[in-house]
């Protein structure tokens, strides 16, 4: 590896233990944090925003300290972080890398884009099937509308 590119990876320093959760679009990253409900977390987490990266122009990088996740949670993330990578860290070394996948159900996360729909009037909590993954296309379970992946708005 190039000198210059090492010392670009050393901008959030390396953990120990936990996961690294790379190849965030910068945009997404306090929506990732708060989907993975790091904000309630009590290990230590590091972050960066608008670090250079080959495939984005913008990526985010997350490291949370002792802490790894099930793949149905980390699974929420690919609506917003599709990209996304995530490297399992034991005693330094990257044991395990995942990738994020689209799940046949998303629970919250998402409003519903129909103005009509009860969700958007109560406080009930949005769930959608998916109907595609590839534009992401959701079917809502309330009103049946569908939202399309450029009409997603994070609740
Ligand atoms: N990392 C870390 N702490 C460690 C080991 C790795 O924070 N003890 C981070 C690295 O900084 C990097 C990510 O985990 O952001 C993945 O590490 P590695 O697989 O070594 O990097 P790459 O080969 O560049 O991974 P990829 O191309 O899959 O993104
Ligand atoms: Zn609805």
């Amino acid at each position: 590896m190039k000198e210059h590119k090492k010392k670009l990876k050393l901008k959030v320093s390396a953990i120990s233990e936990g996961t690294v959760i790379d190849h965030i679009p910068s945009e997404s990253l306090f929506d990732v944090i708060s989907i993975l409900e790091l904000d309630k977390t009590r290990n230590m987490i590091t972050f960066g925003a608008n670090l250079d990266s080959g495939k984005l122009t913008n990526k985010a990088i997350i490291k949370v300290s002792n802490q790894f996740f099930e793949n149905d949670d980390i699974n929420r993330i690919a609506l917003i972080a599709p990209h996304a990578k995530l490297n399992i860290i034991r005693d330094y070394e990257v044991v395990e890398k995942k990738v994020v996948e689209v799940p046949d159900r998303v629970i919250g996360i998402v409003k519903c884009f129909n103005p009509k729909c009860i969700t958007n009037s109560e406080p009930i909590t949005t769930s959608f099937s998916v109907i595609s993954k590839q534009p992401i296309t959701l079917k809502c379970k309330y009103c049946e509308k569908i939202t399309h992946e450029k009409q997603m708005v994070i609740r």
